[in-house]
């Protein structure tokens, strides 16, 4: 089982600025929380515990003030620093003292997941011993995307942005990887952009056939908030749901609660930390 992961919650997020240019794209809100919170609940569906953070230089008490170590959420959360986007696989780099001789899934901060077969697909993901596996979504504008052919669950090829694919499958955000990713992301020359390329790391373990897939599947949604336009679609998706279900998604410390990594009292100390707030309320409903 995949027991540690990563969130890649740096870069520059240039096609929203003026919005990320005092504060960066994970800490603005999607709907009633902080865009990070998703991408971490998503791992903590996962059941993986111990959390890496990637942020850029000068960001990390920003992220500490909202999430301070993990101890609240019965987790081991860490933070280290990005001098500057050098790329998606610089994650590796960057991780390989958190990583040590393990496996780790890795998501990107920016990406959103929901749907109900959801958490079995996680299970089915962090079970990898040996090559890496990516989440696949089928999507209607597959020339914006990292995009993959299959045969069952192999992945044959995967191109990045292709003009005329005739797949229409995107690689999400969301990674498993065995301990080898740490020596194959080492091994990446940078990109024509000056970049480590993440479809070049994903095309070492195809080579040498170790690149599998598992779908998200009609049911799920999975959205980039890359764009300023992608970021509110997926801002009111979040809004439609929860207020027509009255379930919260990414609520941490009800997931937290679920695992058992936590008891009633720490979230009651959660609703201290929030304050007067409707997520506070949220909280207290789910204890009561
Ligand atoms: P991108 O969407 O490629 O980059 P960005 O968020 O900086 O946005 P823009 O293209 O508008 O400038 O990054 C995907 C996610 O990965 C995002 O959450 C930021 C993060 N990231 C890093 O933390 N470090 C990096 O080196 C890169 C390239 C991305």
């Amino acid at each position: 089982m995949i027991k540690k992961g990563i969130i890649l919650a740096g870069g520059m997020g240039t096609r929203m600025s003026p919005l990320t240019k005092a504060v960066n794209k994970q800490l603005l809100p999607i709907y009633d929380k902080p865009l990070i919170f998703y991408p971490l609940s998503i791992l903590m569906l996962a059941k993986i515990r111990d959390v890496l953070i990637i942020v850029n230089k000068g960001q990390m008490d920003q992220y500490r003030k909202l999430i301070p170590d993990g101890k609240k959420l019965g987790m081991k959360i860490e933070y280290i620093e990005q001098d500057k986007p050098r790329g998606l696989p610089d994650a590796f780099i960057l991780g390989e003292k958190f990583i040590k001789k393990d496996n780790v899934a890795m998501i990107l901060g920016d990406n959103f997941f929901y749907g109900q077969s959801l958490s079995k697909m996680l299970f089915d993901c962090v079970k990898i011993k040996k090559g890496a596996k990516v989440v696949l979504h089928k999507v209607s504008n597959p020339e914006k995307f990292g995009v993959a052919t299959v045969k069952g669950k192999k992945i044959l090829s995967i191109k990045e942005k292709p003009k005329n694919s005739k797949s229409d499958l995107a690689v999400t955000g969301l990674y498993f990887f065995d301990n080898k990713v740490v020596k194959l992301a080492n091994k990446l020359k940078p990109s024509k952009r000056n970049e480590l390329e993440i479809v070049d790391l994903l095309n070492s373990y195809r080579k040498i056939n170790q690149l599998s897939s598992e779908f998200l599947g009609r049911g799920g949604a999975w959205l980039d908030t890359g764009s300023i336009e992608d970021f509110y679609k997926t801002s009111n998706f979040v809004s439609a749901i929860e207020n027509l279900q009255g379930f919260k998604i990414a609520c941490l410390e009800e997931i937290s609660l679920n695992n058992n990594w936590i008891n009633k009292n720490k979230v009651y100390e959660a609703i201290k930390f929030y304050g007067n707030c409707d997520y506070s309320k949220y909280l207290k409903k789910i204890i009561s």
